[in-house]
């Protein structure tokens, strides 16, 4: 099992939401120091406020990135080792549902889990980790594992970000790295994301609306506690999906017994 505690962690998107639910949920288990990145200036620096006035100035800084950058990450993976000395925890969270501006959401969603992954796995967590192993988790979405025509560019960016979470997660690569590669995969929860879904057409609108009304909701904490455990206790190269407020499952592709190695 993975122990939080005394560990380092790099949080994408982690100035609201999700992300700023599993920087609490990290802290409250010991984490020894977390980073959180975000685009956001404002709210990066509120949420650091909050976090240091319950958790401590040492234990939280607060570093303004775009993930779609790899020039910001790799330097937000500097300034992490430079202020806490390791890195052991990787949480690529940082996330758009654009498909109006579909080059922008790829850049994000997707680009920006493989500068992370890449970096973390190639240098940063490889070179910087406390203990004997390290561990990244990407959010996914449950729409990477269904189809859902109203948001075919958000889904088409999250199934490859489950496949890469798959297949960079692969024991052949753990066993050379100790590096977990895993994906959590939530259904809808209670963030901003739902106010800011840019669909690409009307049509995909009245579809993508109509649906949402029929999800059940579930709070980031809810998802944030389910993201530690997964971080603790799964094993690499496992996807698990985390809905309709209930304890997360896990998500086999059925391609799953055809791996080429
Ligand atoms: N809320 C849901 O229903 C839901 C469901 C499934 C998956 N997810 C995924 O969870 C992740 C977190 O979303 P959330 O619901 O907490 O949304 P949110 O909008 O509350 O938080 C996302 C955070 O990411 C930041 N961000 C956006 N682009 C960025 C960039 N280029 N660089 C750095 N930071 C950036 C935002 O500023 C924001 O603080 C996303 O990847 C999302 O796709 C959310």
């Amino acid at each position: 099992m993975f122990q939080i505690n005394g560990k380092v962690a790099l949080i994408t998107g982690g100035a609201a939401g999700i992300g700023l639910a599993t920087a609490r949920e990290l802290l409250e288990n010991g984490a020894k120091g977390v980073a959180i990145i975000d685009i956001n200036q404002q709210a990066g620096q509120k949420s650091l406020e909050d976090l240091r006035t319950v958790f401590g100035k040492e234990r939280v800084i607060f570093i303004h990135a775009d993930v779609a950058s790899r020039k910001d990450f790799e330097e937000a993976f500097k300034r992490t080792v430079d202020t806490f000395h390791n890195i052991d925890i990787l949480v690529n969270n940082a996330g758009i549902e654009n498909d109006q501006d579909y080059e922008r959401e790829i850049a994000v969603n997707l680009i920006g889990t493989t500068h992370g992954t890449l970096l973390a796995l190639e240098n940063y967590i490889a070179n910087h980790k406390s203990g004997t192993e390290g561990v990244i988790i990407n959010n996914a979405s449950v729409a990477g594992t269904l189809v859902l025509p109203c948001l075919s560019v958000y889904c088409a960016t999250k199934s490859a970000i489950v496949n890469l979470s798959l297949t960079l997660g692969h024991k052949v690569y753990y066993d050379r790295t100790k590096i977990k590669v895993l994906a959590i995969a939530p259904g809808q929860s209670d963030t901003n994301l739902k106010y800011n879904i840019k669909y690409r057409n009307e049509f995909d609108k009245a579809n993508g609306e109509r649906l949402m009304k029929n999800m059940v909701h579930q709070p980031a904490e809810f998802v944030a506690k389910q993201m530690v455990n997964l971080i603790t206790e799964k094993p690499s190269g496992t996807v698990w999906v985390v809905k309709d407020h209930k304890e997360a499952y896990e998500y086999v592709p059925s391609s799953s017994g055809n791996i080429w190695v």
